[in-house]
């Protein structure tokens, strides 16, 4: 039996108290990224994503709207899931905290492994409190009293009695653990800034609220008057969703890589593998640190600016493999990017219909002129260097969290077969000459389907159809096969 590799990322779990925004939708379409490029070495991908539905943010909204916070979480985890399916996101399991059956046994079950380790004590406490963040804030993580991430926004004062985690336990095991690369963070100035987080005065944290004050969570076990602080509850969907307890857990846990904004970098950096620490089990192998997407000045996007990028109308607007193939290509996976429509027309235009969709119906037009079957050929020798070339860039820039680096490598090798085109000239050959380039246009078309599918899946598989494959090659199939019938169909995509 052969058996593949397997591969497990995760996203972060977006909070359904709003609508999803682009950088919900960003950070997910990453994943897709990562994870179709993961099937198509043949691996065996799991890919989860979901809703993180409890929390004071949720509680106050649905207070605001005037409906339960189940009813709040309930129609709003399904926008996100519609607008996944919008944007081709192809995830394997989609997690929702509010669900007792998938989630809070194994919540419940990482609570009381930590508290067996002895690492779950209560005591009073009274700290500031940004809801935005669900997070405790000290003075020094203020900005004039704001919080960075949240300016504008009042703090709560907390004060009550609350189960606290001894994260200062494990701080030297953590930089350990961080500094080997044993839990590999990247890019590095996320690694760094984490360990430089660790070597300062790492504090136990907050680990439940008073259900008073907060009803609307999962209980502390054995403690019904508390429930668990939201953060400890949501990282817990990385197992549970895997079936931690319930079943199947060992499968496919480590997570290979969890895909998370810079925003919220200290829980998996450091929270998250401090519990699996203390509950015994193994911590996950990779921490992938995206930033931020902002408005095309570099500006932060918010309601009140007006400056928001709806992404479902530039999808309706533009096609949604142009915004997947403008979001990947031109945002760089591992920093800041902005966001320019305007760069969004020029990419499709020049990238997109030239480049690719215009290789695509020339080559066909020639084929179908010649008989419409893939005639007799070998792969050119330097095509073939150059699309080996291209495979290992783009395996150590995707390793790298470079994935703007590795989309150019697929459009360099796109180039490459253009200029093969542009020097062979076959509407001046004849004969063997011209089925010997015919053949290699249709093979390179075969490889640059299966190289832009974790990009424009879509796109992947119309290239694929009017190739007259059944369905989108991985990396590793063998050449087309001499004879296929060509199914030539329309342009791939549209002049802006
Ligand atoms: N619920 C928590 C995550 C829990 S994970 C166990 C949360 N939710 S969120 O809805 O606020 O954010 C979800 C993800 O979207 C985060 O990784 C965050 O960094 C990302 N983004 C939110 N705004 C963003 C941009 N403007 N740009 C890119 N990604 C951003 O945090």
């Amino acid at each position: 039996m052969i058996t593949f590799k397997k591969f497990y990322v995760t996203t972060a779990i977006d909070y359904p108290n709003a609508d999803p925004h682009l950088g919900h939708a960003y950070e997910k379409l990453l994943a897709d990224f990562l994870s179709r490029y993961h099937r198509q070495k043949g691996e065996n991908v799991f890919y989860q994503t979901g809703t993180d539905e409890h929390g004071s943010k949720i509680f106050q909204t649905a207070e605001n709207e005037g409906i339960s916070p189940l009813e709040l979480v309930d129609r709003n985890s399904g926008r996100f899931k519609e607008f996944y399916k919008l944007l081709n996101i192809q995830y394997d399991n989609f997690i929702r905290t509010s669900d007792k059956e998938v989630h809070w046994a194994g919540v419940e079950k990482l609570w009381k492994a930590l508290d067996k380790s002895g690492d779950l004590y209560k005591k009073s406490y009274k700290a500031k409190y940004c809801v935005g963040c669900e997070s405790f804030k000290t003075e020094s993580e203020l900005d004039n009293g704001e919080c960075s991430n949240h300016p504008g926004k009042e703090l709560t004062v907390v004060e009550e009695d609350n189960y606290f985690f001894r994260l200062s336990r494990y701080t030297a095991r953590l930089i350990k653990l961080i500094e080997s690369d044993e839990y590999r963070i990247r890019p590095v100035s996320a690694k760094n800034e984490i360990l430089s987080f660790l070597k300062d005065d790492v504090k136990d944290i907050s680990f439940s609220r008073s259900r008073d004050r907060l009803p609307w969570g999962i209980p502390v076990p054995g403690d019904s008057d508390q429930v668990i602080y939201v953060w400890a509850d949501a990282l817990t969907n990385y197992l549970t969703g895997i079936g931690y307890g319930r079943s199947g857990f060992g499968k496919w846990w480590p997570a290979d890589v969890h895909l998370i904004g810079k925003d919220i970098s200290r829980f998996h950096a450091v929270y998250w593998p401090a519990m699996l620490i203390s509950a015994n089990i193994e911590t996950p192998r990779e921490l992938w640190v995206h930033g931020m997407i902002k408005d095309f000045r570099g500006k932060k996007m918010s309601k009140t600016v007006g400056n928001v990028i709806a992404p479902a109308s530039q999808v309706k607007q533009y096609g949604v493999d142009s915004v997947r193939y403008y979001l990947l290509r031109a945002l760089p996976s591992n920093q800041d990017g902005n966001y320019s429509e305007e760069d969004l027309v020029v990419r499709h235009n020049s990238e997109l219909v030239n480049n690719l969709g215009n290789l695509l119906s020339r080559s066909l037009n020639l084929i179908e002129k010649n008989g419409g079957k893939v005639p007799i050929g070998n792969l050119d020798s330097a095509l073939k260097s150059s699309h080996r070339r291209a495979l290992e860039k783009i395996e150590e820039y995707v390793d790298d969290f470079e994935f703007h680096h590795a989309v150019s490598e697929i459009w360099k090798f796109i180039s490459t077969v253009n200029e093969y085109v542009d020097e062979k000239k076959p509407w001046e050959l004849s004969g063997k000459a011209l089925d010997v380039v015919l053949y290699n246009l249709a093979e390179s078309l075969r490889l640059i389907s299966s190289l832009v599918y974790p990009v424009i899946p879509g796109t992947a598989e119309e290239i694929a159809k009017q190739l007259g494959l059944k369905s989108v090659p991985k990396f590793g199939d063998s050449a087309i096969e001499i004879g296929t019938k060509i199914k030539k169909g329309e342009h791939l995509f549209s002049r802006i």
